[in-house]
């Protein structure tokens, strides 16, 4: 499937190997707070290190502003990298990121030995794909392998550029398995093959889901993008989400999915709120909601429609939360969803960002078949769109 060499395909015993990885990661008063990017990353470090390489680490944290903040500086991950390696960490907190004794650092370093860079995007020609900051990765790499899936999306010197000077560009494992999952699930998904799209934009998703209504066999649009798609034929959304000027595209979409015998379902009840706050849920009885109220969650009838829709999945996507599951009164429709999918006898894949939080958030992590790390990136594949980290590494002979 994935027609890129990956790091099985590459010698690293005692070479120098730079590593693209994705430790964009919440950070708050100095600790990190979700530690799933560090996971999934472990595999293909833990990998390097057993076989001797000399391993570089690269990322990016958020988008600061100027080099050296230090809000955006890797040091937090550097300690929990370290200690779920059992190891030192080689880390410079520097403004410069490659600077002189950085280098020399690195000509001190010894097989099995792993260093962290400080954030790529410290360096302005990160994400500008500069071909002088490229090359300078590069003296790292006898072997560049990328294993930042939730950086795939963006061409940025550390993951595109430095692939023009480096003989041998693979895909670590949390890549290979990212699209194992979702270019997998994409192009030979095991039917009825069923998405469920939230999230609050119409807008975010458009070209998700024309791109899905040509693979799954059923679509259920909920979360705040779903009221914009109920107005569109005739309900009443009181104050809730709208956006006025998708209509139009949502009405097209419901008449697309009926041409392709896509079953399109959208929520038939709703917990509702006159304003957006942890209030106590009030449910209405259909579609309608009150013209002083909005729409927070999906109500128990829609939860029993979902539920009903999704029995005989065997593939399930899932990209964006149902109802405003930050807020404990209105989680109960997310929640449902991923206890039904939890229960699933089917391959289910939980697109990264919300979506990936609230399972997280519920402890049902472990039940699902895929939780991938990169939000944009798996939107992005949803679309039906290359990845251009992916497509700058080398082919498979
Ligand atoms: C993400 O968190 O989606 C990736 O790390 C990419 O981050 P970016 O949107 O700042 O490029």
């Amino acid at each position: 499937m994935l027609n890129k060499k990956t790091l099985r395909d590459v010698v690293v015993a005692g070479k120098n190997v730079f590593v693209r990885v994705d430790f964009n990661v919440p950070i708050e008063h100095g600790t990190v707070t979700d530690v799933t990017r560090i996971d999934g990353a472990l595999p293909t470090i833990e990998y390097l290190v057993e076989a001797g390489a000399k391993t570089v680490l690269a990322s990016h944290l958020g988008r600061p502003k100027q080099a050296g903040d230090p809000e955006y500086s890797l040091a937090p991950v550097a300690k929990v990298l370290s200690e779920k390696l059992d190891m030192e960490v080689l880390f410079f907190p520097k403004e410069d990121i490659i600077d002189d004794e950085v280098m020399a650092a690195f000509e001190d370093m010894k097989p099995g030995q792993v260093m962290l860079l400080e954030n790529t995007r410290y360096d302005e020609g990160e994400e500008k794909n500069d071909p002088e900051l490229a090359r300078k990765f590069a003296r790292f790499a006898d072997v560049f392998v990328d294993d930042a899936f939730g950086t795939a999306h963006r061409a940025h010197a550390s993951n595109v550029g430095i692939t023009e000077f480096v003989d041998q560009s693979v895909a670590g494992f949390l890549v290979e398995k990212e699209l194992d999952f979702l270019d997998g699930a994409l192009e030979q998904p095991k039917r009825p093959f069923v998405a469920i799209l939230g999230g609050a934009k119409v807008s975010d998703k458009i070209k998700v889901i024309n791109s899905l209504l040509d693979k799954v066999d059923k679509i259920i649009i909920s979360g705040g993008m779903a009221y914009t798609f109920l107005k569109a034929i005739g309900y009443e959304i009181g104050t809730s989400l709208l956006e006025a000027d998708q209509l139009d595209y949502a009405r097209n979409m419901i008449d697309q999915a009926k041409e392709k015998g896509v079953e399109l379902i959208l929520p038939i009840d709703f917990a509702v709120s006159k304003e957006f706050a942890n209030t106590e849920a009030v449910m209405t009885n259909d579609e309608n909601i009150p013209e002083d109220m909005m729409g927070m969650d999906i109500g128990p009838k829609s939860i029993e429609l979902f539920n009903q829709a999704l029995a005989d999945a065997r593939t399930v996507v899932w990209n964006g939360p149902v109802g405003v599951f930050e807020m404990p009164n209105y989680a109960v429709g997310t929640r449902a969803v991923a206890d039904t999918l939890a229960k699933l006898d089917a391959t289910t894949i939980i697109g990264g960002g919300d979506s990936a939080a609230a399972i997280t958030q519920f402890g049902l992590a472990e039940n699902m078949s895929h939780i991938s790390t990169g939000g944009g990136a798996s939107l992005k594949l949803l679309e039906g769109a290359k990845l251009p980290g992916i497509e700058a590494l080398t082919d498979k002979e």
